[in-house]
């Protein structure tokens, strides 16, 4: 028999919330649609499940953890004060607390969230990467003569697309020069220069700790973008539907992939989340070109979990169904280590 739970689970706000705030309207929202249908699952899985939203105050988390005290924190908080580069000092603080929590530890996040740092770590290990410039704040913006046009220009550390528009796209030194500067100067972040990888765009969903399973590699086409065009995942490509519909992306199975380039991608992707240390889920996405050499873009720790998006299809065409991958997800949270 399964046994039943305690379980918190934990979102983000973008405004200020308290502990025991009716979130009823919120989870009926398509922002929502994650934390609802993981509730849902936790429910359906028969454990008891309470909820807590937190925005900038972690007063709230300890007091809920005293009052509920959860056998697990089922976390689906990757931002703080607005700042997705704290869903690590999230988890750092319930690591220090000894806390059992679903999903990737402190320093999975910090490796996949540093754009650079993740992909020296796998360029050191043979696996390839976009060559690459870093450019911080208050540097001088220069390019390498070694880096190619046409360069992809984005905050180091982001997420879901944030900053990636058509004008990430650059061809000269002087769109790189502008693009940087909006970056650090309107959206406050460092820079990651890359050169530009033509070829398919893939989605690798992992679940697991030590033994991993791969699930069914999904894809975002570009239908109606033409030939010669950039095909970016730009922040409209990702969330506006009107901007979706116009350019024909759609996210489905990658289709027509020759067997071995699957079995190579699947080994790959497992090596990327070990380098990494991941623990939990992952989504890697990566580039095909067109001599099927695959290269790294970004690993998605904690990837969004909607019923309706890459992971979960992913898993779903795998064989599990959206409660079963919610209770696996569970129980290698409560199973794994964490220092
Ligand atoms: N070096 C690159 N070559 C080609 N396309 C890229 C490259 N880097 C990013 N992209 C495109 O931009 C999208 C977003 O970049 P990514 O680094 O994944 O940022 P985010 O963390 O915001 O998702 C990718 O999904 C891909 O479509
Ligand atoms: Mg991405």
């Amino acid at each position: 028999m399964k046994k039943k739970l305690k379980i918190l689970a934990l979102f983000d706000a973008i405004t200020p919330t308290t502990v025991d705030q009716d979130l009823s309207a919120e989870l009926l929202t398509d922002d929502w649609k994650t934390e609802a249908n993981v509730l849902a699952a936790l429910k359906e899985l028969g454990h008891i499940v309470e909820h807590l939203a937190i925005f900038d105050d972690l007063d709230l988390l300890r007091q809920k953890l005293q009052s509920f005290a959860p056998d697990l924190i089922f976390n689906l908080a990757d931002q703080f004060k607005n700042n997705r580069a704290f869903d690590q000092n999230i988890v750092s603080f319930l690591e220090m607390h000894g806390l059992a929590f679903t999903g990737c530890g402190s320093t999975g996040l910090t490796l996949c969230k540093h754009k650079g740092i993740s992909k020296k770590i796998l360029g050191y290990h043979r696996i390839d990467v976009p060559d690459f410039v870093m450019i911080p704040r208050g540097k001088r913006i220069a390019r390498p003569k070694r880096l190619k046009f046409p360069l992809l220009v984005k905050p180091l550390k982001e997420e879901a697309s944030h900053g990636i528009s058509q004008a990430s796209f650059v061809e000269t030194d002087e769109q790189f020069r502008d693009r940087v500067q909006f970056i650090h100067e309107k959206l406050g972040n460092d820079v990651i220069a890359e050169e530009y990888i033509a070829g398919r765009e893939l989605y690798v969903s992992v679940l697991g700790n030590h033994r991993l399973q791969v699930f069914p590699i999904r894809e975002l086409v570009f239908r109606e973008v033409p030939p010669d065009e950039p095909k970016i995942a730009t922040y409209k490509a990702k969330w506006d539907e009107e901007y979706r519909k116009r350019w024909g992306l759609q996210n489905q199975f990658a289709e027509g992939l020759d067997p071995a380039v699957i079995r190579s991608i699947e080994q790959t992707c497992k090596r990327i989340y070990h380098l990494l240390t991941i623990d939990g889920y992952a989504r890697v996405d990566l580039r095909l070109n067109a001599n099927n050499e695959l290269y790294f873009i970004e690993a998605n720790p904690n990837p969004i979990l909607a019923a309706d998006e890459d992971f979960a299809q992913s898993a779903a065409r795998a064989g599990l169904t959206y409660p079963q991958l919610i209770h696996q997800i569970v129980q290698l949270g409560l199973r794994t280590v964490r220092e």
